[in-house]
């Protein structure tokens, strides 16, 4: 163990201990007027990333969805999601306008950790294996019409420049993912490639992003849905926009007149962020994508843990706080996940005894005390309190850009936000602080937003939006 330079005294070690929370208080600081700041910066550069192809950081990516789900969408669909550590695959019977989702199972396999960062090949070869002994287990009952070669809707959700609704090039990884050899392919090419490999006969009727996904998913159950927000492994946003105010889009005017957006709002960054040197700026430099997504390192499921660690790593080296030697355990990136984090800042046991196992469990620091425990209590909540005031800026944003920040007295339409990812389910306090950050930051247009939980809508959104550009639909109009 690395011994602290000076044995400290214990009134020392506590002052010192309480300097360091209360700078991190400071440097975290969200004040509603620079929440302001920060949604009215993300309106801009929504702004200019319309305009043109690479105006801005943010990517406002088309997605070639012009239309989103009616609930007339019929037949059997597959969907693959892929965007975290675990991957899905769905199986849907749409039964139209009458039976809606009739049928829909599913599986969920985690993917092998090598498998992040290996090969192209690797990769889309171990996810067609299990997609093709999930199609094997298609029952009698399950619809296709005969003759018919099935189609799935793939939700991707990394950033992908989309050239059709079914193609597009991975523009780089996010969220942990580096396989350098898939950046600059087309994703549907590499999928439909690995599925000839293990001799599944699928076509990919559609490509879209875990927010598109959402987006249609959300709309399906409920047309006042006009935006989704991810807030799990990484962060990310979409909404409806009008096709005419997307200079950069030079294709055809779209019946609807509407094109949906993915912003990749992560990749956000203005200089009203607060970004602390010593954590958030380190974490980066050593991140797999030094420079990149920053507004997503402040906010997401995969960095809360992280930043936590490196806070805790500071107090043990310069306030002796666990002791006289710095635990080995804290030194590992990343060993504190979101999901500690989590379940510490919602300890309510008088003696915060979660806190306590979770520091022996994971961190391998015993006996710890009352005083320490409330310590990282309240670090956890500077921490996520940030990011969750930070993504309720960040949807502000997106409504200020519709022009549905403000209650305008002809039209009270209601404007429903489809909100998903594991951050966003799980973490209570973060949810519930993004929540009324948005209610306060809304005042009394607050009344016409509404949030609704898109339970896994992301699936469903892609079988939803394959059977919209599913090759058999002329045919049956005819
Ligand atoms: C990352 C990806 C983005 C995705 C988001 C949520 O930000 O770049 O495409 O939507 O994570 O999963």
């Amino acid at each position: 163990a690395v011994v602290v330079r000076h044995r400290m005294r214990s009134s020392g070690r506590w002052a010192k201990a309480a300097a360091i929370v209360k700078e991190l208080e400071e440097k975290c600081g969200t004040p509603i007027g620079k929440l302001r700041q920060v949604a009215d910066a993300m309106a801009v550069e929504m702004h200019a990333g319309l305009a043109s192809e690479g105006g801005s950081k943010l990517k406002m990516i088309i997605s070639f969805v012009d239309n989103l789900p009616t609930g007339d969408e019929k037949g059997l669909f597959y969907a693959l999601d892929l965007g975290g550590t675990n991957f899905r695959v769905l199986r849907v019977q749409l039964g139209g306008k009458d039976n809606r989702v009739a049928k829909q199972e599913f599986e969920e396999v985690s993917i092998p950790p090598h498998l992040m960062v290996g090969t192209s090949d690797a990769l889309f070869d171990f996810i067609a294996a299990a997609l093709k002994k999930f199609v094997d287990t298609e029952g009698e009952d399950s619809h296709l019409s005969p003759g018919r070669q099935r189609e799935l809707g793939f939700t991707f959700s990394f950033p992908v420049k989309q050239s059709s609704i079914a193609a597009g090039t991975l523009i780089k990884w996010t969220k942990g993912f580096s396989i350098e050899d898939a950046v600059g392919q087309d994703v549907v090419g590499e999928l439909t490639k690995a599925m000839e490999r293990v001799g599944l006969d699928m076509r990919v009727a559609a490509l879209v992003n875990d927010t598109i996904g959402t987006l249609a998913g959300g709309r399906y159950d409920n047309p006042d849905v006009i935006a989704a927000v991810i807030l799990g492994t990484g962060t990310n946003a979409a909404y409806v926009e009008r096709a005419h105010a997307i200079p950069k889009w030079h294709g055809l005017l779209p019946k609807s007149g509407d094109m949906v957006i993915n912003m990749e709002w992560g990749n956000f960054r203005s200089s009203h962020l607060p970004l602390t040197g010593i954590y958030d700026q380190a974490m980066d430099v050593e991140s797999l994508n030094p420079g990149e997504q920053i507004f997503e390192k402040l906010i997401s499921g995969m960095y809360l843990g992280e930043i936590l660690r490196r806070v805790l790593c500071r107090m043990a080296e310069e306030a002796a706080f666990f002791g006289d030697t710095i635990p080995p355990k804290l030194k590992i990136p990343f060993i504190l996940r979101t999901p500690d984090m989590s379940a510490m800042h919602h300890d309510t046991s008088s003696d915060l005894r979660v806190v306590g196992s979770k520091l022996k469990d994971i961190l391998e620091i015993p006996n710890t005390s009352l005083k320490t425990r409330k310590l990282i209590v309240e670090l956890c909540d500077i921490i996520s309190v940030r990011g969750a005031r930070l993504s309720a800026a960040g949807i502000l944003g997106i409504l200020k850009k519709l022009g549905r920040d403000t209650v305008r007295e002809e039209e009270k339409q209601r404007s429903v936000i489809a909100l998903d990812g594991g951050l966003y389910e799980h973490y209570t306090k973060f949810r519930e602080a993004m929540e009324s950050t948005l209610k306060e930051l809304l005042g009394e247009a607050s009344d016409t937003i509404v949030i609704e939980h898109s339970n896994d809508g992301s699936g469903v959104g892609a079988a939803l939006l394959a059977a919209s550009h599913s090759q058999y639909l002329e045919v049956e109009d005819s």
